[in-house]
């Protein structure tokens, strides 16, 4: 029998954590701590109920909140605010306290309760700069890294751990980058065990996505409500391109982490969706438009989004090897998946996702 606590249980990730292993193993105790200032985070709550998942209303930045947390063996930190605009296009005051200063009260409750972390971090870690400076190649519906690359890290199958980390990342990255230093600390002298993944894009049913995060909802949803898209930036072209992980995918790795530590304690892999799980925007409004029968008008915006990235493929290539897990679903079946979740529950959706 395990305790497990999932800061942010309430999110997109967090709450499918939550819901997959209480599947799978029904003896755990689970429990879900959030904020809820995601909107749409509340829906989860009805289900959390009916499948026996605790639920606690509290925040990570305040330290009383996180003592009140009932015992438990392991963490999973999945409460990060996830939008790479935050801070920048608002006062980076929140995304700081909240993704800092809050995942520094998470570290602290691991060791009052002897407890492992699981710490999911982001590929946002990676510098702008780096990236952007790639050779890349242009194809008629996408970019693709092209094969000669003289920046170690990146290749045609995408960027891997050795990729540096010199330059700046958005405010959000640099969170992330900051907790995943401090997890340093705490491992080498208070003895924290903690499994940290740098995930590219993830995404399936349950992501509140909008504008400024949760792409592959954001597109699905316009064309299910047959409401007008813009292709931003990069001339307008929608040929940038992402890996996406479908969240089933993720929460399996998480799910190795709990059961597996010797696999995963004291390392930091990236997991993403890798190269044949990538598409450019055009590609996936293809995709979209199938599965939906929909077509919608999508203009081009020449406007360009700081702290963009003209692509992002994980290399998988380290964790495959070392750990055995990847990824089994591909872009097909995450459009599918959100498709039926949003035609199913579209009253409620309505509201947040129109
Ligand atoms: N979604 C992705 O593509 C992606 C990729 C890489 C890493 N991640 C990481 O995964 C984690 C979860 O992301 P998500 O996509 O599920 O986001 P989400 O916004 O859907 O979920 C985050 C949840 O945390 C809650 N929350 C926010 N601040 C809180 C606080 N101070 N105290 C308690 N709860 C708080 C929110 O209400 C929300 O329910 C984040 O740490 C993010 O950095 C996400």
């Amino acid at each position: 029998m395990k305790r497990i606590l999932v800061t942010g249980g309430a999110g997109f990730i967090g709450s499918s954590i939550c819901m997959k292993l209480r599947e799978k193993y029904p003896g755990y105790k689970i429990m879900a701590f959030d904020n809820l200032r995601r909107r749409g985070s509340e829906l989860n709550l009805q289900d959390f109920k009916k499948m026996d998942i605790g639920f606690m209303h509290g925040d990570i930045r305040n330290k009383e909140d996180m003592d009140a947390v009932p015992e438990f063996d392991i963490l999973v930190e999945a409460s990060a605010e996830p939008s790479v605009l935050s801070g920048i296009d608002s006062d980076p005051s929140y995304i700081i306290n909240n993704n800092l200063n809050g995942a520094i009260h998470c570290f602290n409750a691991c060791l009052k309760n002897k407890a492992r972390l699981i710490f999911l971090s982001t590929s946002r870690v990676y510098p702008v700069d780096v990236i952007e400076n790639a050779e890349y190649v242009e194809e008629a519906m996408r970019y693709n890294f092209s094969p000669d690359q003289q920046q170690p890290g990146i290749s045609k199958k995408g960027i891997s751990e050795q990729l540096s980390l010199e330059g700046y990342r958005s405010f959000y990255g640099a969170t992330k980058l900051a907790s995943e230093m401090f997890i340093k600390e705490y491992a080498q002298f208070y003895g924290l065990q903690a499994a940290v993944t740098r995930f590219g894009v993830i995404a399936g049913p349950r992501q509140m996505g909008k504008s400024d995060q949760g792409i592959a909802t954001l597109w699905m949803a316009k064309h299910y409500w047959k409401q007008p898209l813009k292709y931003i930036g990069y001339g307008g072209t929608g040929k940038q391109v992402r890996d996406i992980l479908h969240v089933d995918d993720a929460v399996a790795l998480v799910d190795m982490q709990i059961h597996q530590p010797e696999k995963f304690d004291g390392k930091v892999f990236n997991a993403g969706g890798g190269l044949i799980s990538s598409a450019s925007l055009m590609e996936m409004t293809g995709l979209c438009e199938t599965i939906s029968g929909n077509k919608i008008s999508i203009t081009p915006d020449t406007g360009q989004r700081p702290a963009d990235l003209r692509i992002y493929i994980t290399d998988n290539t380290k964790i495959e090897n070392e750990t055995g897990w990847k990824p089994v679903k591909k872009m097909n079946d995450i459009f599918s998946d959100i498709y039926s979740w949003i035609s199913r529950n579209e009253k409620q959706l309505d509201a947040i996702l129109k």
